[in-house]
């Protein structure tokens, strides 16, 4: 009989070594996968030749997994179902209006139904509990593609992203741009980052959650700047404590105090899907939280600091200037989402396996 699987609701769901062992495995899939790199395949086979070799390539020949989604999405979809083709798999997208959850039928007696012909479900939801549930009942892997509380997978690209650049951070007032970072070819070897400050500016919702549960454990300060209403719920910071990430946090409410010394510079929506009510008033709640040159160089960030976005963008969160400017790795970034999405399928759907150990040289 198979063992139970692992779950993955928020990275607060991993240890540090298992997240860091989600990064390199995303890393070594986009070597191995894109058509530009040196046929990486032999050496990885090469070096991890044991029992279980860290690249089974076509770990989902055969199965699916379904996508339930019940809000839109574009990198999430995007990403789950061009990687899932890589890995052998298939992806089988369940809009809302496509199955009988919610209407005629419960969560936990779909959970069951998946279980019985899927191999994993990835499912973006409205409210927390209803993943939460899916998860309770279904005997396959489930990973969370957002909810209100959480969104894990983002936050494995953007750290991805932030290795594959970590020579802006070691080399200082390196110029930049967006074209090089495209089109960069990144190095066979992961490059290791430096402890950074990594300034959150704006609305305290499912992104910075999973980031306020991850950057402090991987050594990393996280300055959030937030309107006081805004703060991010009880069960977030229960995450937060349990896990011990509130030592490497500060929370402020003036954007410039946040930007102090940063490496990096998020920021996220400020009206997130399911809040179109109340923009009029989140919008005036967040005035002067806008990223910009003019803030981020008063609020004295590093000179060198990247912009980084989940996406999709308005521009009242940050202006064009930054966003389509050389600090924005905003682009790379989501193509990121693919890779480690990938890794998340190889390892937890794939194998239900996720700390695979590695063999002896
Ligand atoms: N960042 C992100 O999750 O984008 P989508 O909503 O397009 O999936
Ligand atoms: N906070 C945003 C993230 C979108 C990827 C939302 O929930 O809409």
């Amino acid at each position: 009989m198979l063992p139970k699987p692992r779950h993955l609701m928020s990275l607060a769901d991993l240890s540090a070594p298992e997240i860091k062992r989600l990064i390199a495995h995303s890393f070594a899939l986009k070597h191995y996968s894109k058509p530009w790199a040196d046929p990486p395949i032999g050496n990885v086979i090469k070096q991890n030749s044991g029992s279980t070799p860290l690249l089974p390539f076509q770990s989902l020949l055969g199965k699916t997994v379904a996508l339930l989604f019940s809000k839109r999405s574009t990198r999430t979809r995007l990403a789950a179902e061009t990687s899932l083709a890589l890995l052998g798999g298939r992806g089988l997208f369940l809009g809302r209006e496509d199955i009988q959850m919610g209407v005629n039928e419960t969560v936990r007696d779909t959970a069951h139904i998946i279980s019985g012909m899927c191999q994993g479900i990835m499912a973006r939801v409205g409210e927390h509990e209803e993943i939460e549930e899916l998860a309770k009942y279904a005997d396959i892997p489930v990973i969370n593609g957002l909810s209100s509380l959480w969104h894990p997978t983002q936050i494995l690209a953007d750290i991805l992203t932030l290795h594959e650049n970590a020579s802006a951070f070691t080399h200082s007032h390196k110029p930049r741009s967006l074209a090089k970072a495209e089109t960069a070819q990144p190095s066979p070897t992961l490059p290791e980052l430096p402890p950074l400050t990594v300034a959150y500016i704006g609305d305290s919702a499912n992104v910075l959650h999973d980031m306020l549960v991850t950057y402090p454990r991987l050594g990393h300060t996280l300055r959030v700047a937030s309107p006081r209403q805004y703060r991010a719920p009880k069960e977030v910071w229960d995450r937060v404590w349990g896990l011990g990430c509130d030592e490497r946090i500060e929370w402020v409410e003036d954007p410039k105090e946040a930007l102090k010394g940063a490496n990096v510079v998020y920021t996220d929506t400020w009206i997130s899907m399911g809040q179109e009510a109340e923009k009029e008033e989140r919008l005036r709640a967040f005035k002067g939280y806008q990223v910009t040159e003019a803030l981020c160089k008063e609020g004295g960030a590093d000179p060198n600091w990247i912009f980084l976005h989940c996406l999709p963008r308005k521009p009242h969160e940050v202006d064009d200037e930054v966003f389509f400017g050389p600090r924005s790795l905003v682009f790379p970034q989501a193509a990121n989402r693919k890779w480690t999405t990938m890794a998340v399928f190889d390892l937890m759907v794939g194998h239900w396996k996720i700390d695979i150990p590695k063999a002896k040289a």
